[in-house]
């Protein structure tokens, strides 16, 4: 039996050949300032310190420093990531609404949260939202950009939303870089969303679970922090609230052209060895497919060379690019030397096989999820269909992670042996 710091050695030693194309941003603290935090900085709120949740000395000067990123909005350092903003988001605006509009999908956080609540969603396309009855008893919810990096058009749905008084929530777990650069698409504070929750850690170099929520009003500020308070753990960590500053600093004074040039040049490379690279309305997200690969072979053949995804799907294998500056140590020389000496033409994947039969047309009893991205594929509940069985097959065959799956086949099995 391993034990988990060991673990974690035997991970750093094979470090010299990781490649992160993943979150955290810091990308294996190649990039960012995390090194100069240690381990002595894990306080806790004793005396000379703050409280993250009525904060009124230090912390609350870091919120401030924090609410200028985006003028006129309050902002909230956060150190158990998103999810625990977006339960707070819900749960703040729960005594106005009576209707919650989920826009295209949304992370399993915002289905726990309304779960809590008892509420069931109403499910709509982006596209479509802009033709309904809304009313100041709705509140809607948009995942801005996706995690694939996609940038639809918020700043008309929030303009259409806010018309007729409806709260507007962004999901911006994917988006806490946005705006650091002429190209990079626009944040949705710009459009004045009513609550907005970015994932520091996860585009920006800082540790695992920085997040940061902001709130335009202060009322509605006052009642996210109220659930913050429930949601968020009572014994903050100072070294996660430190790399929250940290990613701040470097997003102030982050320079574009070295970035870009470095993207440029992994393109570059991707393409003259046949990869086909599509670019995102995010710059640092890329979706990168093989001709005579699918996307699951093709994630194979870069994980074999210690090049490692953010996501892969059937459109595609997802890469998180690093954010480049001055002073910089990600391994960009070996990152283009192995694309350069991939071998694409061998690889196989052996179909992971699980029996899944038992399932169909049952009652799922957990939610299954996919992770990533961490959107539900079947919520508690509902019927498992042919088409969910389809999907589930496919998904296990490629061996993609799912949540729940276990628990239900685990949960029939019993059942039927009674
Ligand atoms: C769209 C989206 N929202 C929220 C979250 C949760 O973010 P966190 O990991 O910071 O809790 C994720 C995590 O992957 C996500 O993809």
């Amino acid at each position: 039996m391993m034990n988990l710091h060991k673990k974690m050695e035997e991970m750093l030693l094979k470090r010299h050949t990781h490649i992160s194309m993943h979150v955290p941003g810091h990308k294996n603290n190649t990039i960012g300032y995390l090194s100069s935090l240690h381990l002595d900085f894990d306080m806790t709120e004793i005396d000379g310190m703050d409280d993250l949740h009525e904060p009124t000395g230090i912390l609350q000067e870091v919120n401030q420093t924090l609410s200028g990123k985006y003028p006129g909005y309050h902002a909230q350092m956060m150190v158990n990531g998103t999810t625990n903003g977006i339960l707070s988001a819900v749960y703040a605006v729960s005594d106005q609404t009576e209707r919650y509009f989920i826009v295209d999908s949304a992370h399993k956080s915002v289905y726990h949260a309304l779960k809590l609540l008892n509420c069931k969603p109403v499910h709509i396309k982006s596209t479509e939202i802009v033709n309904r009855q809304l009313d100041s008893h709705d509140t809607i919810i948009i995942t801005y950009p996706t995690y694939s990096g996609e940038a639809i058009d918020i700043s008309n749905i929030i303009q259409y939303a806010h018309n007729y008084g409806t709260t507007v929530i962004t999901d911006e777990a994917h988006g806490a870089h946005l705006d650091m650069a002429p190209d990079f698409p626009k944040s949705s504070m710009k459009y004045d969303s009513d609550i907005t929750i970015q994932s520091y850690h996860k585009m920006l170099p800082a540790l695992t679970m920085a997040s940061v929520i902001f709130t335009k009003s202060r009322a509605l500020h006052d009642k996210v922090m109220k659930y913050v308070n429930y949601f968020e753990t009572s014994s903050p960590s100072y070294l996660i609230m430190l790399s929250i500053e940290s990613a701040q600093e470097f997003y102030d004074n982050f320079k574009p052209e070295l970035f870009n040039k470095n993207r440029k040049k992994i393109i570059q490379t991707l393409k003259s060895r046949e990869i086909i690279v599509k670019s995102q309305n995010d710059p640092t997200k890329l979706i990168l497919n093989h001709p005579s690969l699918t996307p699951y072979e093709l994630a194979k053949v870069f994980t074999d060379r210690h090049i490692y995804h953010e996501m892969v799907t059937d459109r595609g294998v997802l890469w998180c690019l690093p954010l480049f500056h001055n002073g910089h140590s990600y391994p960009l020389r070996l990152l283009l030397e192995r694309i350069g000496s991939a071998d694409f033409s061998r690889v196989h994947i052996t179909p992971e096989k699980t029996n899944l039969e038992i399932l169909k047309n049952r009652t799922c009893i957990r939610t299954i999820v996919p992770y990533p991205p961490g959107v539900p594929l079947v919520h508690e509940g509902e019927t498992i269909t042919d088409n969910h069985m389809n999907w589930l097959s496919h998904y296990v065959s490629n061996r993609v992670r799912m949540e729940g799956i276990q628990y239900n086949l685990e949960y029939y099995k019993n059942e039927d042996n009674r």
